[in-house]
């Protein structure tokens, strides 16, 4: 199902992440290379950009298969939202199409279990911007769907993101749960995005 275009992507983002140690620098070039995907018109297969009425849904485009990144298309119907919640690793988001409400906070202090998060600002995402969304020690958000049609969102993780224990945080008073987002499969019918690491029953849905 893939595009050249995307094998492209996929091949240089594998180089990037094989050969920088530091996050922030990977994030950079990352993020640079997803704004020239975007601006190309590469086009997503119709099977990964269907919104669903329940959630948002995360469509896997490649697992690297030593786990050391993961390629998402994140799916979210008109108004849809994520729970305020951490990545633990770092990530690269951009917008296919629609837009994107982000509210950020500090990531808390081990010191700072059980209070109140402290905001970090909010910004609206819109076709062809890219955002370093995360670095292990800045990673807390919450996302809504803005706008009047589904937003999609193409996104670079450093590590398998759907089997990855995260954070999900209650803003106001600080309390936690762990979750597992897991991966979605297309909607009957449809070809498989992969064959591997699928996971269609989500603990719990956040991108
Ligand atoms: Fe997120």
């Amino acid at each position: 199902m893939r595009t050249e275009t995307l094998d492209t992507f996929i091949t240089d983002v594998a180089s990037l992440v094989s050969g920088i140690d530091d996050e922030h620098e990977i994030t950079k070039q990352v993020a640079d290379r997803l704004s020239r995907l975007l601006a190309s018109g590469y086009r997503l297969p119709p099977e990964v950009t269907q919104p669903s009425n329940e959630r948002h849904l995360n469509y896997p485009l490649h697992i690297a298969p030593d786990d050391s990144w993961s390629l998402a298309c994140v799916v979210w119907n008109t108004g849809q939202r994520t729970p305020v919640h951490s990545h633990e690793i770092w990530g690269v988001a951009g917008i296919y199409s629609g837009v994107e409400r982000e509210v950020r906070y500090v990531k808390p202090a081990v010191s700072d279990a059980d209070k109140p998060l402290t905001p970090a600002g909010e910004q609206d995402w819109k076709r062809g911007q890219v955002a370093v969304c995360c670095t292990t020690d800045d990673d807390v958000h919450a996302v809504t769907a803005i706008g009047d049609e589904p937003t999609i969102g193409i996104h670079v993780y450093g590590g398998n993101i759907g089997t990855i224990s995260r954070r999900s945080y209650d803003p106001a008073t600080g309390a936690v749960q762990w979750f597992v987002s897991g991966w979605d499969s297309p909607p009957a019918g449809m070809p498989p995005v992969l064959d591997r690491n699928v996971r269609p029953d989500p603990v719990q849905p956040s991108r």
